[in-house]
């Protein structure tokens, strides 16, 4: 796999970030002593260097990377879940990753066309769109991020979005209507596409896959394409385990074949899933 090394990396920082609601998060900085690409959308399989429990790492979104002299430092945001995140939260500055990246493929940007950008984010989703954000606002296309979670602690990078894009270009919806509107981001997302039917947009998104599969229905039903970027539990990573399966439409006798989130994705159009 071209670009892709499997290294050790060091922690630089890892802040946690507790929410409000029962869910926890961390930021967390690793430094690498080389240079790779590292491509919205793509991500990385890490894991604590020396510990064997859990023994398989866990795949990682590219949130940030920032370029140093001959290093590189990516950043990650991850929810505490269970054991591979447990013991992210543990690491120390100066601790060493058992890192694997790049990995995956990367969202489809049409900088030709000029068209508006819109993003939803579902919770920690949100960590895989900031470099696609940045990247959009790089090649002045119109962007607005609508950015859901459980509540106002769960907008996992809000900050870091606003600074970006500005605030009247993001749009927050929480379940306990802590922070922006109350209920689905689903809901404000539909009501713009509404209010714009007709206009050319693309859509990216990332989070839960039930918001994934509402995207793509009101993306059908605008006919507005959309990429998702699919957060599938993985083994390996790269290609061998098929632990990532996911079906796609097919002319096959059952309409669908499967292919493999981790190589082939994990970005897809959201109109060649088979839900
Ligand atoms: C390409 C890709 C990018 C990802 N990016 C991020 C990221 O930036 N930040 C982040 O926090 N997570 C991300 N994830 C998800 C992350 O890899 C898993 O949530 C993580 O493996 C959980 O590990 P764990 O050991 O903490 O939990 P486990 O002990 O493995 O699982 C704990 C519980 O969470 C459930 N679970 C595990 N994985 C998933 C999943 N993918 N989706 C839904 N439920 C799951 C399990 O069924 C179990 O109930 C990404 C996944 C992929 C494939
Ligand atoms: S995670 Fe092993 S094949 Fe995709």
């Amino acid at each position: 796999m071209p670009g892709t090394i499997d290294t050790l990396a060091t922690v630089e920082c890892n802040d946690l970030i507790e929410s409000v609601s029962t869910r926890s998060y961390g930021q967390l900085r690793l430094r690498l002593d080389r240079q790779i690409p590292v491509l919205p959308g793509q991500f990385a399989m890490i894991k604590p260097h020396g510990h064997y429990e859990p023994l398989l790492r866990r795949a990682m979104a590219y949130y940030r990377c920032g370029l140093g002299k001959k290093s590189l430092s990516v950043d990650f945001i991850y929810q505490i879940l269970g054991r591979g995140t447990q013991m992210l939260a543990k690491l120390k500055a100066g601790d060493e990753v058992d890192f694997l990246g790049s990995l995956g493929n990367t969202f489809y940007i049409e900088a030709a066309h000029r068209h508006e950008a819109l993003l939803v984010a579902g919770g920690v989703g949100s960590a895989a769109l900031f470099m696609l954000a940045e990247e959009l606002v790089r090649c002045k296309i119109p962007t607005k991020l609508f950015i859901g979670g459980a509540g106002r602690g769960d907008l996992c990078g809000l900050g870091d979005f606003i600074s970006l894009l500005s605030s009247d270009q993001v749009i927050s919806a929480t379940m306990d209507g802590s922070y922006g509107e109350k209920g689905f981001v689903t809901v404000p997302f539909e009501k713009h596409l509404q209010s714009r039917r007709g206009e050319p947009m693309i859509i990216y998104a990332c989070g839960p896959d039930p918001m994934l599969h509402r995207v793509s229905q009101i993306a059908d039903q605008f006919a507005v394409p959309a990429q998702l970027s699919l957060e599938s539990p993985m083994a390996c990573g790269f290609g061998i385990c098929v632990g990532c399966a996911v079906a796609v439409k097919a002319e096959s006798p059952v309409g669908f074949i499967y292919k493999k989130v981790c190589t082939d994705g994990p970005v897809f159009w959201s109109n060649e899933l088979h839900w």
